[in-house]
């Protein structure tokens, strides 16, 4: 019997890796994509013309996580054997501005697909997408499925709300229900407004003179950043492991901003020379252009100042572990980058 998956979110960076990596593994996958005036499949279009799948074993269906009745028509309708919830409005800046969408999607999103589990089959597997944001004003160092949540957005605290909805639905009920807690991944397919994204396709830009200027927020906030490929096999091996638990997903290591905008333009060949402090610090290039300039508008009301995570239990327990570093996942990004500048 073929295994059945369905993956709210599959049109998101984590839901094309996943989605790829479970037709590989011969499931027959679901997705469901949002309806929206413009295209919104661009990143799993591709998928199609993959010579490892038959056509039929992808299907995607209208629907969306702030509709109860949607959600709980696709679940009866595709018999999945899991589920993978990686819908979200994923922008932590955003949800201060969104914060009432922000937690219906994020937080009631969770919960409408856990109470559906349980009315329709609850021995369908459940991964909920958690988050390192969820640690916020980190309590200790480094973060570990044991270290306290002190959310710092309404992001943060409705993934706080769906990661515990989910341990209860466990507990209450007896669901394979999970929470993978995840740190920053990163990818050619990351969404144009997060940080790395941004980096590279503006240093990217500049370095081939499409572009004079970068502008950005907080340089000083540190992430361990990892590479969404390796991150979604973490998915799939929690749903797999012999009871359902929570695990943290990470690489260990940490850079700042700053360090991560040095190693790209390290990686384009681009000097740079930085001057200044606060929001009068700028980056110059060798002919004494300002190329990155420092904008109050991309900080947030509160920062997560200072992620690292261990993920010991993960390596011990599903055999897991990154296998692209910071310096793999930079060149994968910037070669997408500049094939794309090549067709402009
Ligand atoms: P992403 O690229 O922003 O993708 C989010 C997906 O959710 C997209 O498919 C989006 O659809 C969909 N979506 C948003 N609102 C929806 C709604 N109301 N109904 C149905 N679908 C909706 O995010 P990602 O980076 O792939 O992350 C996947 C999940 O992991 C998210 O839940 C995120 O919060 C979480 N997470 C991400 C990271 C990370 O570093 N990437 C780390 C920890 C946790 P559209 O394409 O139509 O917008
Ligand atoms: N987006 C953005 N844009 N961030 C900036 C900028 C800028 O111009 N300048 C500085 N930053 C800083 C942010 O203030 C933050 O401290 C850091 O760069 C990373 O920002 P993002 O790339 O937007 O990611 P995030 O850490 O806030 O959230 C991502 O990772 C979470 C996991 O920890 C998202 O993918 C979340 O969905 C995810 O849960």
């Amino acid at each position: 019997m073929k295994r059945i998956a369905l993956i709210f979110g599959v049109t998101g960076q984590d839901g094309s890796y996943l989605t790829r990596l479970l037709l590989k593994k011969g499931y027959i996958v679901h997705g469901v994509k949002r309806r929206s005036s413009s295209l919104n499949t661009s990143r799993i279009d591709d998928i199609y013309q993959e010579p490892f799948i038959k056509k039929k074993n992808f299907v995607l269906h209208y629907g969306d996580i702030t509709d109860g009745t949607s959600i709980f028509d696709i679940i009866k309708k595709t018999k999945p054997n899991e589920i993978y919830n990686l819908a979200a409005q994923s922008h932590v800046a955003v949800s201060f501005k969104i914060p009432e969408y922000t937690s219906n999607a994020d937080a009631l999103g969770s919960l409408r697909i856990l109470d559906s589990i349980i009315k329709i089959n609850p021995k369908i597997k459940f991964y909920q997408a958690g988050s390192s944001e969820m640690y916020g004003k980190v309590q200790s160092f480094p973060q570990t499925e044991k270290t306290p949540f002190y959310p710092r957005s309404p992001y943060a605290v409705s993934k706080v709300y769906a990661h515990w909805i989910t341990v209860n639905y466990r507990e209450s009920y007896n669901l394979f229900a999970c929470n993978g807690i995840l740190f920053n991944h990163e990818s050619p397919l990351r969404g144009e407004t997060f940080v790395t994204k941004k980096i590279v396709k503006g240093l990217c830009r500049i370095k081939l003179k499409k572009q004079k200027k970068l502008y950005l927020g907080n340089i000083y906030a540190k992430r361990d950043w990892g590479h969404a490929e390796d991150y979604v096999e973490a998915m799939w091996k929690i749903l797999q492991y012999k009871k359902p638990e929570d695990w943290v997903i990470c690489t260990g290591k940490q850079y700042s901003v700053k360090q991560f905008i040095n190693l790209v333009a390290k990686n384009l060949n681009l000097k740079l020379f930085w001057s200044g402090e606060g929001l009068n610090e700028k980056a110059y290039s060798e002919k004494n252009e300002k190329i990155i300039e420092i904008k109050k508008e991309y900080f947030r009301p509160a920062e997560v100042e200072n992620l690292k995570g261990n993920a010991a239990k993960a390596k011990k327990h599903l055999k897991w572990k990154p296998t692209k570093n910071i310096n793999a996942l930079i060149k994968d990004m910037i070669n997408f980058e500049l094939k794309e500048l090549s067709y402009e």
